[in-house]
């Protein structure tokens, strides 16, 4: 048996599966949040109003891929419901939004440009009523409709369809990114939605392990990773929460080894990856933060190791907020695990706190 691999050889047998937006077909531990959603699409199963829902975790956690699995499902199942998942952070104003789930319906994408909202929601409204369909939107990554300020009307419009075009059944999951901070809807919209809360919480290192080396026994080829690699890769991924972060470093690992000609993976290739996948939660992460947290990130980038008092002295001096803010913002980015903020219940300030950047500071600056 030859030790090296030859130039046209390689370690996976299917690269497809890793590439962080493969729906796979191994999708375990999310039982309950499946279950859930069911429960909330049920009722448009037979032609009635679903519940609206509200996918609730960190990222990296399955929402989206729990909802495109139950998508899939109502799509092989059902003739009456039609699924749109929207991507918000693409689509980020009530016109795309709307234009995407057009599309869907209607085949071809209305005109980026003369139509008016009123013209593509009547249209869409009367195809569900004309069709006896029920509409179902999943908006993705609804946190960047905030940002917008466009969420209230997109699911003002939605639900309430029925009020103006009378028959239309629409129903929204929405699908948030949890960053700590409350998101507020207006109480007029939040008086119709009344969404049932599906929480999403992190994986235990345990399932991560296990949905790991499930991708690994399907996307390559038998015995590239040893158990101790797996290990390693399971507490990486574990360490940042993210599972993208896992998927990454599998598929970079793979492709460290693979220049080093070498049949299998080693601690090494893992070790380099990580350089590289860890960024991935970084830039994911990043994209979400408000300006009032991109500013103290990026004084705490500034000085990477500092004391939480003198820290809000500079974030006052530059953004006049009061400590009550700026104390929600530091435990955001602790929570979203850009930053570690610890008590350190000692110092002559009192209750003051270390504040360390998780990521090199240079990192964290190209992406602000
Ligand atoms: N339970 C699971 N089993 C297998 N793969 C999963 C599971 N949960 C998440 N993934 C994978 O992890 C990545 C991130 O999942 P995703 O659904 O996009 O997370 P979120 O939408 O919560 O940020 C995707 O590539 C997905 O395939
Ligand atoms: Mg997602």
């Amino acid at each position: 048996m030859k030790e090296f691999l030859s130039w046209d050889q390689t370690l996976f047998k299917d690269s497809e599966l890793f590439e962080l937006d493969h729906i796979p077909e191994y999708f375990h531990h999310r039982d309950a949040q499946l279950q859930s959603l069911m429960y909330c699409i049920r009722p448009a199963l037979g032609g009635g109003r679903p519940v609206n829902s509200l996918c609730i975790g960190s990222p990296g956690t399955g929402k989206t891929t729990a909802v495109l699995k139950v998508f899939e499902e109502i799509e092989k199942h059902s003739q009456n419901v039609v699924p749109v998942l929207v991507n918000c952070q693409v689509n980020s104003t009530k016109y795309a939004v709307f234009s995407q789930i057009f599309k869907k319906i209607i085949g071809y994408a209305p005109p980026a440009t003369g139509a008016s909202f009123k013209k593509i929601f009547s249209e869409v409204a009367k195809y569900i009523v004309e069709h006896e369909k029920v509409l179902l939107v999943a908006l993705d990554d609804m946190n960047y409709l905030f940002y917008e300020n466009e969420v209230d009307g997109i699911l003002y419009s939605l639900l309430r369809a029925h009020e103006t075009h009378p028959g239309a059944r629409m129903g929204v999951i929405a699908i948030l990114s949890d960053t700590g901070v409350p998101h507020l809807l207006d109480p007029k919209v939040e008086s119709v939605f009344l969404p049932e809360e599906i929480k999403f919480p992190q994986y235990t290192f345990d399932e991560i392990r296990d949905i790991l080396s499930n991708r690994i026994r399907q996307g390559f080829f038998p015995d590239v990773i040893g158990e101790s690699v797996l290990e390693t890769i399971a507490h990486h991924t574990f360490s940042l929460g993210d599972l993208r972060v896992g998927i990454d470093l599998l598929k970079r690992s793979g492709l460290n080894a693979e220049k080093r000609a070498s049949k299998t993976i080693a601690q090494e290739d893992v070790e380099s990856a990580y350089e590289k996948s860890r960024l991935v939660h970084l830039s994911y992460m990043m994209r979400t933060l408000k300006k009032e947290e991109k500013i103290l990130l990026g004084l705490i980038a500034d000085s990477p190791q500092s004391n939480s008092g003198d820290l809000y002295k500079k974030f006052h001096g530059k953004t006049t907020l009061g400590y009550t803010r700026f104390y929600e913002l530091l435990n955001k980015l602790g929570s979203v695990k850009l930053i570690d903020a610890d008590f350190t219940g000692k110092g002559a300030r009192g209750r003051s706190r270390v504040v360390k950047l998780r990521f090199k500071p240079e990192e964290v600056k190209i992406r602000l």
